[in-house]
């Protein structure tokens, strides 16, 4: 969602600016921008669509060694070019890329830029018209930019560039994502590492409410009262051809078949010297001090929040309930004496569930952060951090991302589970290298699911996935992909709901997929499948082996009963991808859908 970056250096800026943009694009965005400045003043390339767009209509011609860039995922406005970043004060002047909202921006319109004509619908365009405001009542320039930011209420991150200085780029940041990146005769601003591995490995994390001058030779770090800052710069350990898509027509496909390799990398990384499954004892003794906890995660996130409740639960015996992140703010419920929260998040920037660990650290309580990015947001708010080890996660559709918090979960489990003493009927080590294994199997059965796909939903206009118990959460993660990437309206239901209401809507043909991989509910998820067959649903059952019968579509290994999601949602990944392959969608930047939700 929304993405920034900037350069400042000797180089020319627009190629750096695009490839930056180019590697932003997984985020989701519906336009984008760039500036660029140099002797001449300052240019502005914008265009709705994608950033082959925007790269059509850039003149060639402009060298400018300061830039900065943006992809838009509308917020305040419809997608345009209009509305796209960057925008300009009314005399040019200055210019500037924002992410996030700023949710007084009415309040700051009617009180300062009553005789102001604002050219777009956005709520960014209020902040450059108010730094040229008070430019023009005699402020210089970054005087201005303070006195704006302390009027400015909601989430910014923020870049600017002055016509009248083409040595600096102002930024700011207030509850999103910016780093600056550093060089030997240049400087870098972007939303993530990512955007500027190409130029440089070495970044400086951003704080809220601070502000920074960069130059090419200098990064000057200041809170907003003045207070200089000095920060050491980390190195991202990202690898250039994680990002890449190597020989694959999508990130999503690899991704998906990425997921053996990062189960048996969390196993590698979560094992002590002696093969045993360990965790810092922190984070197990502030489990084992929890007499509740509270899980807090948005989408996929949310529903590997309600497997890890199985674990938590049935493993280390410690009652766990599952929120999601924008409504627990409002619905707060009654909190037990020592509350334990662990938030659960691919990218950790999440705005949603960044809102509530804010809430959560004033009330005073300890927090777990289960994340993708170190160094992410949620990570460095929360106490404690436990890393997913997968490896960027490009595609917006969620995949290896969901297993890696499930195993991690398990894990999280397991140390709790043995630290109290509780016997296990099980090597989770042992148990995880067959889920490993297992998950192999169907990621070399592509075929197979493209078939299923094709058959079951290659011209239907919906979908359910039913399933009992853990399966139920499974098919919720199963409906969710297909919707995100093919938009055909899929729903998850637990097997006895469906009769409730939904069953209304089946038709004949209408496609159902129904998980049955756990031996307990069997029979009943089969008679859930029945019910509705009768109604003229076509059924596509997932089962596991040795529940298996013959009117089953597909039949995955046998793994451990609690740790079937690991696997049983492989299937359910790879037929919305061909679901979506098959329609003609764009898998890995599906329409409106944004990859890091950074607004609330
Ligand atoms: C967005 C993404 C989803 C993701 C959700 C939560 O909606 O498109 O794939 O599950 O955000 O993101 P998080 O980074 O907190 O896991």
């Amino acid at each position: 969602m929304c993405g920034i970056v900037g350069y400042i250096g000797n180089l020319d800026s627009k190629e750096i600016l695009l490839k930056g943009l180019e590697k932003l694009e997984y985020r989701g965005y519906d336009s984008a921008g760039i500036a660029v400045m140099n002797d001449n003043g300052v240019q502005v390339f914008k265009e709705k669509g994608r950033i082959a767009d925007l790269r059509n209509i850039v003149d060639e011609d402009v060298v400018a060694n300061t830039g900065i860039g943006h992809t838009r995922w509308a917020t305040h406005g419809v997608p345009s070019t209009v509305n796209a970043h960057p925008h300009q004060s009314n005399s040019g002047r200055f210019t500037l890329v924002h992410n996030g909202v700023i949710e007084n921006y009415d309040i700051l319109k009617r009180e300062y830029l009553q005789g102001v004509a604002l050219k777009s619908d956005t709520d960014t365009e209020i902040i450059v018209q108010l730094i040229e405001l008070f430019v023009n009542e005699g402020s210089y320039t970054e005087e201005a930019f303070r006195k704006t930011l302390t009027l400015l209420k909601g989430s910014y991150a923020i870049a600017l560039l002055d016509a009248e200085n083409n040595e600096t780029i102002f930024v700011a940041k207030n509850k999103s994502p910016l780093l600056v990146g550093l060089g030997e005769t240049f400087n870098v601003v972007a939303s993530d590492a990512m955007a500027m591995l190409q130029v440089t490995d070495q970044y400086v994390e951003l704080m809220d409410k601070e502000i920074v001058i960069v130059t090419k030779d200098a990064v000057k770090i200041q809170t907003l009262n003045g207070e200089e800052i000095s920060r050491d710069p980390y190195t991202a350990e990202l690898d250039a051809s994680d990002i890449e898509k190597g020989t694959y027509p999508h990130y999503m496909l690899k991704e998906i078949d990425e997921q053996p390799l990062v189960m048996r990398k969390i196993i590698q990384k979560y094992q002590d010297d002696n093969g045993e499954l360990t965790i810092d004892q922190e984070i197990v003794e502030a489990m084992n001090d929890a007499d509740r906890i509270y899980i807090i995660a948005a989408g996929t996130s949310y529903h590997a929040g309600l497997v890890g409740k199985q674990f938590i639960e049935k493993i280390a015996k410690i009652p766990v309930e599952v929120h999601i992140s924008s409504e627990f703010g409002y619905n707060i419920p009654l909190l037990s004496e020592k509350p334990l929260f662990i938030f659960i998040s691919q990218s950790g920037e999440t705005a949603d569930s960044r809102a509530v660990l804010v809430n959560v650290k004033e009330m005073g309580h300890k927090a777990l952060t289960i994340t993708n990015v170190p160094g992410s947001t949620l990570s460095r708010e929360a106490d404690y951090t436990l890393l997913l080890h997968a490896g960027p996660e490009i595609a917006v559709a969620s995949t290896k991302a969901y297993t890696a918090q499930i195993a991690v979960l398990s894990i999280l489990a397991e140390v709790t589970a043995k630290s109290r003493g509780l016997e296990l009927n099980f090597n989770l080590v042992q148990e995880l290298g067959i889920v490993a294994n297992a998950m192999e199997v169907l990621c070399d059965a592509k075929e197979d699911f493209e078939d299923i796909a094709r058959k079951f939903l290659s011209t239907t206009r919906n979908a359910f996935f039913i399933g009992r118990g853990i399966d139920y959460y499974v098919g919720l993660e199963g409906a969710l992909k297909l919707k995100e990437i093919s938009y055909i309206q899929a729903e998850g239901f637990a097997g006895g709901e469906l009769k409730h209401g939904t069953i209304a809507l089946i038709e004949n043909g209408t496609p159902i997929i129904a998980l049955a991989t756990q031996e307990s509910v069997n029979l009943s998820i089969r008679g859930n499948v029945k019910e509705v067959v009768a109604r003229g649903a076509n059924p596509c059952i997932i089962s596991m082996k040795g529940l298996e019968t013959e009117e089953d579509s597909f039949i995955i290994p046998e793994v451990n009963e609690l740790l079937t999601p690991l696997i049983s949602v492989i299937p359910l990944q790879l037929i919305s991808y061909f679901a979506a392959l098959h329609r003609e969608c764009d898998v890995d930047k599906p329409r409106n859908l944004a990859k890091s939700v950074t607004v609330e």
